[in-house]
Protein backbone atom coordinates (compact mmCIF):
# COMPACT_ATOMS: atom_id res chain seq x y z
CA UNK A 1 0.00 0.00 0.00
CA UNK A 2 2.65 1.97 0.88
CA UNK A 3 5.10 1.66 -2.02
CA UNK A 4 2.31 2.30 -4.55
CA UNK A 5 1.24 5.52 -2.81
CA UNK A 6 5.19 6.03 -3.35
CA UNK A 7 4.72 5.44 -6.73
CA UNK A 8 2.09 7.55 -7.56
CA UNK A 9 3.11 10.44 -5.68
CA UNK A 10 6.54 9.48 -8.14
CA UNK A 11 4.61 9.27 -11.44
CA UNK A 12 2.54 12.71 -10.55
CA UNK A 13 5.91 14.27 -9.79
CA UNK A 14 7.60 12.94 -13.15
CA UNK A 15 4.31 14.90 -14.62
CA UNK A 16 4.65 17.98 -12.76
CA UNK A 17 8.31 18.53 -13.70
CA UNK A 18 7.56 17.65 -17.32
CA UNK A 19 4.49 20.49 -17.07
CA UNK A 20 6.81 23.16 -15.32
CA UNK A 21 8.78 23.08 -18.21
CA UNK A 22 6.37 23.33 -20.81
CA UNK A 23 4.82 26.28 -18.82
CA UNK A 24 8.19 27.84 -18.26
CA UNK A 25 9.28 28.43 -22.00
CA UNK A 26 6.57 30.86 -22.55
CA UNK A 27 5.84 34.26 -20.18
CA UNK A 28 2.12 33.75 -20.36
CA UNK A 29 2.21 30.70 -18.73
CA UNK A 30 5.72 30.62 -16.71
CA UNK A 31 3.91 31.22 -13.17
CA UNK A 32 1.72 27.97 -13.40
CA UNK A 33 5.00 26.60 -14.23
CA UNK A 34 6.73 27.84 -10.94
CA UNK A 35 3.63 26.17 -9.07
CA UNK A 36 3.77 22.47 -10.99
CA UNK A 37 7.58 22.21 -10.65
CA UNK A 38 6.85 23.19 -6.38
CA UNK A 39 4.34 20.81 -6.67
CA UNK A 40 6.04 18.06 -8.14
CA UNK A 41 9.40 19.14 -5.72
CA UNK A 42 6.99 18.42 -2.88
CA UNK A 43 5.09 15.45 -3.73
CA UNK A 44 8.88 14.08 -4.74
CA UNK A 45 10.38 15.10 -0.97
CA UNK A 46 7.13 13.41 0.91
CA UNK A 47 7.30 10.19 -1.71
CA UNK A 48 10.73 9.72 -1.00
CA UNK A 49 10.76 10.65 3.27
CA UNK A 50 7.70 7.36 2.91
CA UNK A 51 10.46 4.97 1.46
CA UNK A 52 10.90 2.27 3.47
CA UNK A 53 14.98 2.44 2.50
CA UNK A 54 15.32 5.33 5.06
CA UNK A 55 16.21 3.86 8.12
CA UNK A 56 16.54 6.95 10.58
CA UNK A 57 14.74 10.68 10.53
CA UNK A 58 17.37 12.32 12.84
CA UNK A 59 20.31 13.08 10.05
CA UNK A 60 17.36 14.07 7.50
CA UNK A 61 16.02 16.46 10.21
CA UNK A 62 18.90 18.25 10.87
CA UNK A 63 19.43 18.81 7.12
CA UNK A 64 16.09 19.93 6.27
CA UNK A 65 16.29 22.53 9.64
CA UNK A 66 20.18 23.48 7.59
CA UNK A 67 19.25 23.66 4.17
CA UNK A 68 16.13 25.96 5.10
CA UNK A 69 18.09 28.40 7.46
CA UNK A 70 20.71 28.87 4.56
CA UNK A 71 17.67 28.52 1.87
CA UNK A 72 15.17 31.02 2.71
CA UNK A 73 17.27 34.25 3.54
CA UNK A 74 18.91 33.68 0.43
CA UNK A 75 15.38 33.22 -1.26
CA UNK A 76 13.70 36.14 0.05
CA UNK A 77 17.08 38.66 0.67
CA UNK A 78 18.77 38.34 -2.55
CA UNK A 79 17.83 41.25 -4.93
CA UNK A 80 17.09 40.41 -8.21
CA UNK A 81 20.09 41.23 -9.85
CA UNK A 82 21.94 38.88 -7.80
CA UNK A 83 20.14 35.59 -9.14
CA UNK A 84 23.11 34.60 -11.60
CA UNK A 85 25.47 34.09 -8.62
CA UNK A 86 22.23 32.59 -6.45
CA UNK A 87 21.82 30.27 -9.36
CA UNK A 88 25.74 29.33 -9.42
CA UNK A 89 25.36 28.95 -5.48
CA UNK A 90 22.46 26.61 -5.76
CA UNK A 91 24.16 24.22 -8.22
CA UNK A 92 27.46 23.71 -6.58
CA UNK A 93 25.02 22.72 -3.22
CA UNK A 94 22.99 20.44 -5.29
CA UNK A 95 26.25 19.02 -7.10
CA UNK A 96 28.17 18.88 -3.64
CA UNK A 97 25.44 16.57 -2.26
CA UNK A 98 25.64 14.52 -5.57
CA UNK A 99 29.57 14.24 -5.09
CA UNK A 100 29.38 13.22 -1.01
CA UNK A 101 26.45 10.96 -1.65
CA UNK A 102 28.20 9.15 -4.39
CA UNK A 103 31.49 9.30 -2.81
CA UNK A 104 30.07 7.62 0.93
CA UNK A 105 27.75 5.09 -1.30
CA UNK A 106 31.01 3.87 -3.03
CA UNK A 107 32.83 3.44 0.57
CA UNK A 108 29.95 1.36 1.52
CA UNK A 109 29.57 -0.76 -1.33
CA UNK A 110 33.25 -1.25 -2.22
CA UNK A 111 35.12 -3.53 -3.31
CA UNK A 112 31.62 -5.38 -4.22
CA UNK A 113 30.05 -2.74 -6.72
CA UNK A 114 28.47 -4.05 -9.44
CA UNK A 115 30.39 -2.89 -13.00
CA UNK A 116 27.06 -0.23 -14.07
CA UNK A 117 26.63 0.92 -9.94
CA UNK A 118 30.57 1.86 -10.26
CA UNK A 119 29.96 3.29 -13.37
CA UNK A 120 26.97 5.20 -12.60
CA UNK A 121 29.08 5.95 -9.52
CA UNK A 122 32.34 7.15 -11.09
CA UNK A 123 29.76 9.72 -13.08
CA UNK A 124 28.19 11.27 -10.46
CA UNK A 125 31.01 11.96 -8.58
CA UNK A 126 33.24 13.15 -10.93
CA UNK A 127 30.41 15.58 -12.52
CA UNK A 128 29.67 16.34 -8.65
CA UNK A 129 32.65 17.61 -8.01
CA UNK A 130 33.94 19.53 -10.93
CA UNK A 131 30.28 21.42 -10.86
CA UNK A 132 30.64 22.09 -7.53
CA UNK A 133 34.01 23.88 -7.19
CA UNK A 134 33.04 25.32 -10.81
CA UNK A 135 29.93 26.51 -9.65
CA UNK A 136 31.49 28.35 -6.66
CA UNK A 137 34.08 29.89 -8.87
CA UNK A 138 31.14 31.44 -11.26
CA UNK A 139 29.81 32.55 -8.04
CA UNK A 140 32.94 34.45 -7.30
CA UNK A 141 33.22 35.91 -10.51
CA UNK A 142 29.63 37.55 -10.53
CA UNK A 143 29.64 38.59 -7.35
CA UNK A 144 33.06 40.07 -7.51
CA UNK A 145 35.10 38.21 -5.39
CA UNK A 146 37.26 36.72 -8.31
CA UNK A 147 38.04 38.58 -11.53
CA UNK A 148 35.31 38.28 -13.85
CA UNK A 149 37.60 38.76 -16.55
CA UNK A 150 38.76 35.65 -18.33
CA UNK A 151 42.13 34.66 -16.85
CA UNK A 152 44.24 32.65 -19.29
CA UNK A 153 47.94 31.63 -19.64
CA UNK A 154 49.85 29.45 -22.07
CA UNK A 155 48.87 25.93 -22.81
CA UNK A 156 45.69 26.05 -20.61
CA UNK A 157 43.70 24.19 -22.61
CA UNK A 158 46.24 21.02 -22.80
CA UNK A 159 46.43 21.18 -18.98
CA UNK A 160 42.70 20.81 -18.91
CA UNK A 161 41.94 18.05 -21.01
CA UNK A 162 45.11 16.55 -19.44
CA UNK A 163 43.92 16.99 -15.88
CA UNK A 164 40.38 15.61 -17.00
CA UNK A 165 41.70 12.99 -18.96
CA UNK A 166 43.46 11.47 -16.27
CA UNK A 167 40.22 11.39 -14.05
CA UNK A 168 38.31 9.96 -16.33
CA UNK A 169 41.28 7.35 -17.00
CA UNK A 170 41.89 6.71 -12.75
CA UNK A 171 37.29 6.58 -12.61
CA UNK A 172 37.40 3.37 -15.29
CA UNK A 173 40.51 2.20 -13.75
CA UNK A 174 38.36 1.91 -10.34
CA UNK A 175 35.64 1.14 -12.26
CA UNK A 176 37.31 -2.33 -13.85
CA UNK A 177 38.90 -2.47 -10.39
CA UNK A 178 36.25 -0.97 -7.40
CA UNK A 179 38.49 -2.36 -4.53
CA UNK A 180 41.28 0.10 -5.44
CA UNK A 181 39.81 2.45 -2.79
CA UNK A 182 43.27 4.58 -2.62
CA UNK A 183 42.26 5.82 -6.23
CA UNK A 184 38.86 7.60 -5.25
CA UNK A 185 40.15 10.47 -3.22
CA UNK A 186 42.49 11.33 -6.17
CA UNK A 187 39.90 11.29 -8.85
CA UNK A 188 37.96 13.30 -6.47
CA UNK A 189 40.53 15.79 -5.92
CA UNK A 190 41.41 15.81 -9.88
CA UNK A 191 37.79 16.53 -10.73
CA UNK A 192 37.49 19.82 -7.95
CA UNK A 193 40.75 21.02 -9.83
CA UNK A 194 39.10 20.53 -13.24
CA UNK A 195 36.49 22.50 -11.90
CA UNK A 196 37.67 25.52 -11.13
CA UNK A 197 40.48 25.57 -14.34
CA UNK A 198 37.09 24.66 -16.53
CA UNK A 199 35.70 28.05 -15.66
CA UNK A 200 38.31 30.36 -14.79
CA UNK A 201 39.44 30.98 -18.79
CA UNK A 202 35.46 31.96 -18.94
CA UNK A 203 34.37 35.48 -18.29
CA UNK A 204 32.62 38.56 -19.66
CA UNK A 205 29.43 37.82 -21.60
CA UNK A 206 29.97 34.24 -21.62
CA UNK A 207 29.23 33.29 -17.62
CA UNK A 208 25.31 33.13 -18.14
CA UNK A 209 26.25 30.13 -20.77
CA UNK A 210 28.35 28.78 -18.10
CA UNK A 211 25.72 28.63 -15.46
CA UNK A 212 23.73 26.95 -17.63
CA UNK A 213 25.48 24.46 -18.57
CA UNK A 214 26.80 23.94 -14.77
CA UNK A 215 23.23 23.17 -14.37
CA UNK A 216 23.41 20.47 -16.46
CA UNK A 217 26.38 19.15 -15.26
CA UNK A 218 24.63 19.01 -11.87
CA UNK A 219 21.35 17.69 -13.72
CA UNK A 220 23.34 14.59 -15.08
CA UNK A 221 25.16 14.05 -11.39
CA UNK A 222 21.59 13.91 -9.90
CA UNK A 223 20.45 11.00 -12.58
CA UNK A 224 23.55 9.41 -12.25
CA UNK A 225 22.76 9.39 -8.63
CA UNK A 226 19.01 8.07 -9.60
CA UNK A 227 20.59 5.41 -10.84
CA UNK A 228 23.14 4.60 -8.07
CA UNK A 229 20.44 4.70 -5.62
CA UNK A 230 17.74 2.84 -7.81
CA UNK A 231 15.41 6.08 -7.54
CA UNK A 232 13.79 6.73 -10.89
CA UNK A 233 12.42 9.89 -9.61
CA UNK A 234 15.81 11.11 -9.53
CA UNK A 235 16.85 9.27 -12.51
CA UNK A 236 14.04 11.69 -14.71
CA UNK A 237 14.11 14.75 -12.80
CA UNK A 238 18.14 14.55 -13.38
CA UNK A 239 17.62 13.72 -16.66
CA UNK A 240 14.96 16.68 -17.35
CA UNK A 241 17.47 18.95 -15.47
CA UNK A 242 20.75 18.27 -17.21
CA UNK A 243 18.91 18.47 -21.04
CA UNK A 244 16.97 21.53 -20.07
CA UNK A 245 20.21 23.09 -19.00
CA UNK A 246 21.93 22.00 -22.26
CA UNK A 247 19.19 23.27 -24.38
CA UNK A 248 19.44 26.47 -22.76
CA UNK A 249 22.86 26.81 -23.52
CA UNK A 250 22.53 25.84 -26.73
CA UNK A 251 19.42 28.89 -26.98
CA UNK A 252 21.91 31.28 -25.47
CA UNK A 253 25.14 30.36 -27.43
CA UNK A 254 22.95 30.73 -30.21
CA UNK A 255 21.87 34.08 -28.80
CA UNK A 256 25.51 35.37 -28.55
CA UNK A 257 26.40 33.37 -32.13
CA UNK A 258 28.91 31.73 -30.20
CA UNK A 259 29.60 27.95 -30.50
CA UNK A 260 30.02 25.77 -27.30
CA UNK A 261 33.41 25.07 -28.21
CA UNK A 262 34.18 28.62 -28.14
CA UNK A 263 32.45 29.61 -25.36
CA UNK A 264 34.98 26.81 -23.27
CA UNK A 265 37.56 26.94 -24.81
CA UNK A 266 37.86 30.75 -26.64
CA UNK A 267 37.68 32.81 -23.52
CA UNK A 268 35.53 35.18 -25.52
CA UNK A 269 34.58 37.25 -22.40
CA UNK A 270 37.94 38.72 -22.60
CA UNK A 271 37.63 42.42 -22.23
CA UNK A 272 39.20 44.46 -25.72
CA UNK A 273 42.61 46.28 -24.36
CA UNK A 274 43.80 49.36 -26.09
CA UNK A 275 42.16 51.98 -27.48
CA UNK A 276 38.64 50.80 -28.27
CA UNK A 277 38.32 49.71 -24.35
CA UNK A 278 39.36 53.40 -23.60
CA UNK A 279 36.67 56.36 -23.16
CA UNK A 280 37.56 58.52 -26.02
CA UNK A 281 36.07 62.26 -25.50
CA UNK A 282 33.79 62.14 -28.69
CA UNK A 283 30.68 64.28 -28.56
CA UNK A 284 27.41 62.74 -28.04
CA UNK A 285 24.04 64.68 -28.28
CA UNK A 286 21.97 64.46 -24.75
CA UNK A 287 18.20 65.82 -24.02
CA UNK A 288 16.30 66.43 -21.45
CA UNK A 289 13.34 64.47 -19.63
CA UNK A 290 11.20 67.34 -21.20
CA UNK A 291 12.76 66.93 -24.88
CA UNK A 292 12.18 63.29 -24.72
CA UNK A 293 8.47 63.47 -23.07
CA UNK A 294 7.91 65.71 -26.96
CA UNK A 295 9.29 63.43 -29.09
CA UNK A 296 7.63 60.57 -27.75
CA UNK A 297 4.76 62.28 -28.32
CA UNK A 298 4.79 62.80 -31.84
CA UNK A 299 6.20 59.71 -32.38
CA UNK A 300 3.49 56.87 -34.29
CA UNK A 301 5.69 53.89 -32.87
CA UNK A 302 7.90 53.36 -30.28
CA UNK A 303 9.67 50.44 -29.19
CA UNK A 304 11.06 50.48 -25.61
CA UNK A 305 14.31 48.06 -25.01
CA UNK A 306 15.33 47.25 -21.77
CA UNK A 307 18.53 45.90 -20.08
CA UNK A 308 20.29 45.41 -16.78
CA UNK A 309 20.07 49.11 -15.83
CA UNK A 310 16.58 49.06 -15.46
CA UNK A 311 17.21 45.68 -12.75
CA UNK A 312 19.31 47.81 -11.07
CA UNK A 313 17.03 50.94 -11.17
CA UNK A 314 13.74 48.46 -10.48
CA UNK A 315 12.22 50.99 -13.03
CA UNK A 316 9.86 48.66 -14.43
CA UNK A 317 6.93 50.33 -12.81
CA UNK A 318 7.78 53.88 -13.84
CA UNK A 319 8.74 52.21 -17.55
CA UNK A 320 4.55 50.62 -16.81
CA UNK A 321 3.50 54.39 -16.00
CA UNK A 322 5.11 55.79 -19.07
CA UNK A 323 4.02 52.89 -21.65
CA UNK A 324 0.20 53.97 -20.14
CA UNK A 325 0.75 57.52 -21.24
CA UNK A 326 2.40 56.95 -24.62
CA UNK A 327 -0.61 54.68 -25.35
CA UNK A 328 -3.23 56.87 -23.89
CA UNK A 329 -2.07 59.60 -27.26
CA UNK A 330 -2.45 57.11 -29.40
CA UNK A 331 1.23 56.06 -30.21
CA UNK A 332 1.71 52.00 -30.60
CA UNK A 333 4.02 51.09 -27.70
CA UNK A 334 5.70 47.74 -27.87
CA UNK A 335 8.87 45.96 -25.89
CA UNK A 336 12.15 44.42 -27.76
CA UNK A 337 13.34 41.66 -25.59
CA UNK A 338 16.99 40.54 -26.23
CA UNK A 339 17.74 36.80 -24.64
CA UNK A 340 20.67 37.92 -22.81
CA UNK A 341 19.12 41.41 -21.52
CA UNK A 342 20.00 42.12 -17.73
CA UNK A 343 22.17 39.19 -16.20
CA UNK A 344 19.42 36.04 -16.34
CA UNK A 345 17.75 34.43 -19.04
CA UNK A 346 14.22 35.80 -19.36
CA UNK A 347 15.40 38.66 -16.81
CA UNK A 348 13.30 41.48 -18.86
CA UNK A 349 10.20 39.39 -19.16
CA UNK A 350 9.74 38.81 -15.20
CA UNK A 351 10.32 42.45 -14.80
CA UNK A 352 8.05 43.77 -17.44
CA UNK A 353 5.22 40.63 -16.09
CA UNK A 354 5.76 42.22 -12.71
CA UNK A 355 4.73 45.37 -14.13
CA UNK A 356 2.23 43.99 -15.43
CA UNK A 357 3.09 44.85 -18.96
CA UNK A 358 0.66 42.46 -21.23
CA UNK A 359 2.49 40.18 -22.75
CA UNK A 360 1.36 40.63 -26.48
CA UNK A 361 3.46 43.43 -26.31
CA UNK A 362 6.80 41.69 -26.13
CA UNK A 363 8.80 41.15 -29.28
CA UNK A 364 11.54 38.17 -29.36
CA UNK A 365 14.94 39.30 -31.12
CA UNK A 366 13.55 38.47 -34.45
CA UNK A 367 10.09 39.70 -34.46
CA UNK A 368 12.09 43.53 -32.60
CA UNK A 369 14.48 43.92 -35.55
CA UNK A 370 11.66 44.48 -38.57
CA UNK A 371 9.72 46.49 -35.93
CA UNK A 372 12.92 48.35 -34.88
CA UNK A 373 13.50 49.17 -38.68
CA UNK A 374 9.94 50.94 -39.07
CA UNK A 375 9.77 51.77 -35.23
CA UNK A 376 10.08 56.28 -35.14
CA UNK A 377 11.28 55.58 -31.57
CA UNK A 378 13.79 53.17 -30.07
CA UNK A 379 13.80 54.23 -26.27
CA UNK A 380 16.64 51.91 -24.97
CA UNK A 381 15.57 51.96 -21.01
CA UNK A 382 19.54 50.73 -19.26
CA UNK A 383 20.33 48.41 -22.14
CA UNK A 384 24.10 48.87 -23.80
CA UNK A 385 26.09 45.53 -24.85
CA UNK A 386 22.09 43.97 -26.83
CA UNK A 387 22.45 47.77 -28.95
CA UNK A 388 25.80 48.11 -29.80
CA UNK A 389 25.96 47.51 -33.57
CA UNK A 390 29.95 47.17 -33.34
CA UNK A 391 28.22 43.33 -33.34
CA UNK A 392 27.08 43.28 -36.72
CA UNK A 393 30.80 44.43 -38.20
CA UNK A 394 33.53 44.74 -36.14
CA UNK A 395 35.89 41.95 -36.14
CA UNK A 396 37.98 43.17 -33.84
CA UNK A 397 35.08 43.76 -30.78
CA UNK A 398 34.74 40.73 -28.41
CA UNK A 399 30.90 40.87 -28.96
CA UNK A 400 31.51 40.79 -32.49
CA UNK A 401 28.69 37.66 -34.14
CA UNK A 402 26.16 38.46 -31.27
CA UNK A 403 22.58 39.47 -32.95
CA UNK A 404 22.00 42.43 -31.14
CA UNK A 405 18.78 44.38 -31.38
CA UNK A 406 18.82 46.47 -34.14
CA UNK A 407 17.74 50.22 -32.47
CA UNK A 408 20.20 52.18 -35.09
CA UNK A 409 17.26 51.58 -37.30
CA UNK A 410 14.93 53.34 -35.84
CA UNK A 411 14.03 56.94 -36.75
CA UNK A 412 15.46 58.06 -33.38
CA UNK A 413 17.64 56.84 -30.46
CA UNK A 414 16.74 57.70 -27.29
CA UNK A 415 19.29 56.02 -24.45
CA UNK A 416 18.64 56.45 -20.49
CA UNK A 417 21.79 55.35 -18.92
CA UNK A 418 23.72 57.54 -15.92
CA UNK A 419 27.00 57.88 -17.86
CA UNK A 420 28.89 57.05 -20.53
CA UNK A 421 30.05 53.65 -19.02
CA UNK A 422 30.40 50.75 -20.57
CA UNK A 423 28.55 47.43 -19.95
CA UNK A 424 29.03 43.87 -19.18
CA UNK A 425 31.23 43.12 -22.01
CA UNK A 426 33.27 46.29 -20.74
CA UNK A 427 33.76 48.12 -24.29
CA UNK A 428 32.39 51.61 -26.05
CA UNK A 429 29.09 51.66 -27.64
CA UNK A 430 29.25 52.87 -31.15
CA UNK A 431 25.54 53.70 -31.08
CA UNK A 432 25.60 57.06 -28.08
CA UNK A 433 27.86 58.73 -31.17
CA UNK A 434 25.19 58.30 -33.49
CA UNK A 435 23.40 61.48 -35.20
CA UNK A 436 20.01 59.68 -34.49
CA UNK A 437 20.76 58.98 -30.83
CA UNK A 438 20.32 61.23 -27.69
CA UNK A 439 21.78 60.25 -24.43
CA UNK A 440 18.92 61.34 -21.59
CA UNK A 441 21.68 60.88 -18.18
CA UNK A 442 20.36 60.09 -15.51
CA UNK A 443 18.94 56.92 -13.20
CA UNK A 444 16.32 54.71 -15.21
CA UNK A 445 13.48 55.16 -12.75
CA UNK A 446 13.81 58.77 -11.71
CA UNK A 447 14.41 59.25 -15.81
CA UNK A 448 11.40 57.77 -16.79
CA UNK A 449 9.73 59.35 -14.23
CA UNK A 450 10.65 63.04 -14.93
CA UNK A 451 9.19 61.98 -18.95
CA UNK A 452 5.80 60.53 -17.55
CA UNK A 453 5.51 63.71 -15.61
CA UNK A 454 6.66 65.57 -18.58
CA UNK A 455 3.99 64.13 -21.10
CA UNK A 456 0.94 64.19 -18.33
CA UNK A 457 2.14 68.03 -18.29
CA UNK A 458 1.80 67.84 -22.11
CA UNK A 459 5.00 67.63 -23.57
CA UNK A 460 5.11 71.11 -24.81
CA UNK A 461 8.99 71.74 -26.41
CA UNK A 462 9.52 69.83 -29.17
CA UNK A 463 13.32 69.54 -29.87
CA UNK A 464 13.45 70.03 -34.00
CA UNK A 465 16.70 68.49 -33.83
CA UNK A 466 15.32 64.95 -32.90
CA UNK A 467 12.03 65.02 -34.18
CA UNK A 468 11.23 61.70 -35.46
CA UNK A 469 11.74 60.78 -39.30
CA UNK A 470 8.62 58.68 -40.56
CA UNK A 471 10.08 55.30 -41.54
CA UNK A 472 8.73 55.86 -45.46
CA UNK A 473 10.58 58.50 -45.38
CA UNK A 474 13.91 56.94 -44.34
CA UNK A 475 13.65 53.95 -46.71
P1 LIG B 1 24.75 45.98 -20.03
O1 LIG B 1 25.44 45.86 -21.33
O2 LIG B 1 25.39 45.41 -18.83
O3 LIG B 1 24.48 47.55 -19.81
C1 LIG B 1 23.68 48.00 -18.78
C2 LIG B 1 23.74 49.50 -18.75
O4 LIG B 1 22.82 49.94 -17.76
C3 LIG B 1 25.09 50.04 -18.36
O5 LIG B 1 25.78 50.56 -19.47
C4 LIG B 1 24.79 51.11 -17.30
O6 LIG B 1 25.33 52.35 -17.71
C5 LIG B 1 23.28 51.17 -17.27
N1 LIG B 1 22.76 51.33 -15.92
C6 LIG B 1 23.16 50.71 -14.80
N2 LIG B 1 22.46 51.15 -13.75
C7 LIG B 1 21.58 52.06 -14.24
C8 LIG B 1 20.60 52.87 -13.64
N3 LIG B 1 20.35 52.84 -12.32
N4 LIG B 1 19.89 53.69 -14.43
C9 LIG B 1 20.13 53.77 -15.76
N5 LIG B 1 21.06 53.02 -16.38
C10 LIG B 1 21.78 52.18 -15.61
O7 LIG B 1 23.28 45.36 -20.08
P2 LIG B 1 22.45 44.75 -21.29
O8 LIG B 1 22.45 45.66 -22.46
O9 LIG B 1 21.15 44.32 -20.67
O10 LIG B 1 23.26 43.48 -21.76
C11 LIG B 1 23.44 42.37 -20.91
C12 LIG B 1 24.92 42.01 -20.85
O11 LIG B 1 25.10 41.15 -19.73
C13 LIG B 1 25.38 41.25 -22.08
O12 LIG B 1 26.75 41.50 -22.31
C14 LIG B 1 25.18 39.78 -21.63
O13 LIG B 1 25.95 38.87 -22.37
C15 LIG B 1 25.62 39.89 -20.19
N6 LIG B 1 25.06 38.86 -19.29
C16 LIG B 1 23.81 38.42 -19.52
C17 LIG B 1 23.29 37.46 -18.69
C18 LIG B 1 21.92 36.97 -19.01
S1 LIG B 1 21.60 35.42 -18.97
N7 LIG B 1 20.99 37.81 -19.36
C19 LIG B 1 24.02 36.99 -17.57
C20 LIG B 1 25.31 37.52 -17.35
C21 LIG B 1 25.83 38.46 -18.24
P3 LIG B 1 25.66 53.49 -16.61
O14 LIG B 1 26.57 52.86 -15.64
O15 LIG B 1 26.28 54.57 -17.43
O16 LIG B 1 24.35 53.89 -16.02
Amino acid sequence: MLDAAVSLAYVVAAGLFVLALKWLSAPATARHGVLAGEIGMFLAIIGTLLRTHVASYQWIVVGVVLGSAIGTPMGLFMPMTAVPQRTALSHAFGALAAALVGTGEYYLQAPRVGTFTMTALAVEVLLGSLTFTGSLMAFGKLQGLLPGRPITYRGQNVMNLSLLAAAVALAALVVARPGLTMLFPLIVALALVFGVLLVIPIGGADMPTVISLLNSYAGLSAAAMGFVLSNDLLIIAGALDGSSGFILSMIMCRAMNRSFSNVLFGAFGRVKEGPAAAAPEKPVRSATPEEAASILAAARSVIVVPGYGMAVAQAQHQVRELYDAITRRGVDVKFAIHPVAGRMPGHMNVLLAEADIPYDRLLGLEDANPALAEADVALVVGANDITNPAARHDRTSPIYGMPILDVDRAGVVMVIKRSMRPGFAGIENELYYLDKTLMLFGDAKAFVAEITKELAEGGRVPAPAARPEPAAARR
